[in-house]
């Protein structure tokens, strides 16, 4: 059976439509397909073109990079099989996300979900030199159960995708960030930076800038609680700035 790419290609300002007829073959994703096109770029209309180009690394997601929206929704293209596609039509649309700066095709830069990490300290600052006990601070099970799901967001940015509240107008860093300072705040060695985690929340990038669409949690491929961490990181900010308007301490747990 024969089926076609849809391609939405082209750098900044200059954005074009290319299809490719291709072979189905059993198991294919989106990114075999693409290799396959790789191998001999010529389209459905018989014309030479360029290799189409895409962001790939770990094709187990777990690295979120081949994120594209294929057929309008915002997905890992490493687990995208084809065979499903088919069902509805034969032909399959890829398109590169729309909120981050277009670098070619289906390849855009994500710097800006990692530089928001960096703004909310997402990392555990033990430098060695901290006396954590002979074992270190424990986690019970439910803790290190509800911790693990948020620890496996992989920055892809299917969230950022699809919330109307992340936009080139808005300074709001999105969902994951936020998601993010809730995991390293519940981590028990984490919470000593908690306050610094919350006053970004609170800042012109944070909290504010959710409008409680709930797009995000629904588009999330590792299905992270997003709602309910906005909720609660929401929660925690505004505890915080009670707390530094009334110039008491830092707090710890
Ligand atoms: S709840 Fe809605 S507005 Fe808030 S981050 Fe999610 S998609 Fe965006
Ligand atoms: S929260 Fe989910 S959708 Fe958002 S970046 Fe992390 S894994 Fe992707
Ligand atoms: S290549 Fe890593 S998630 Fe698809």
């Amino acid at each position: 059976m024969i089926f076609t790419l849809r391609i939405y290609r082209g750098t900044p300002g200059h954005q074009y439509w290319e299809e490719f007829a291709l072979q189905y073959e059993p198991g294919l994703n989106v990114i075999s397909a693409l290799m396959e096109i790789q191998k001999n770029p010529i389209t459905k209309q018989g014309k030479k073109t360029t290799p189409v180009v895409w962001e790939q690394g770990c094709l187990e997601e777990v690295c979120g990079s081949c994120s594209m929206l294929v057929n309008g929704h915002p997905r890992q293209a490493c687990t995208a099989l084809i065979e499903p596609y088919l069902q509805h039509s034969s032909t399959i649309t890829l398109a590169p996300f729309t909120k981050f700066p277009l670098i070619r095709d289906l390849y855009v830069d994500r710097k800006q979900m990692f530089e928001a990490l960096k703004k909310v300290r997402a990392w555990i600052a033990v430098d060695g030199t901290w006396d954590t006990g002979q074992f270190g601070p424990k986690v019970s099970p439910e803790v290190q159960e509800a911790l693990y799901v948020l620890s496996t967001c992989m920055t892809c940015g299917c969230c950022s995708e699809s919330c109307p509240q992340v936009s080139a107008d808005s300074s709001f860093m999105g969902p994951s960030a936020m998601s993010q300072i809730r995991l390293f705040n519940d981590h028990p060695t984490g919470k000593l930076q908690k306050s610094e985690r919350l006053r970004v929340a609170l800042g012109d990038e944070g909290i504010a800038g959710c409008g409680n669409a709930q797009n995000c949690a629904r588009v999330c491929p590792k299905n992270i609680p997003l709602t309910e961490s906005l909720a609660l990181i929401n929660k925690e900010a505004s505890k915080q700035a009670v707390r530094d308007l009334l110039g008491l301490p830092d707090a710890k747990n």
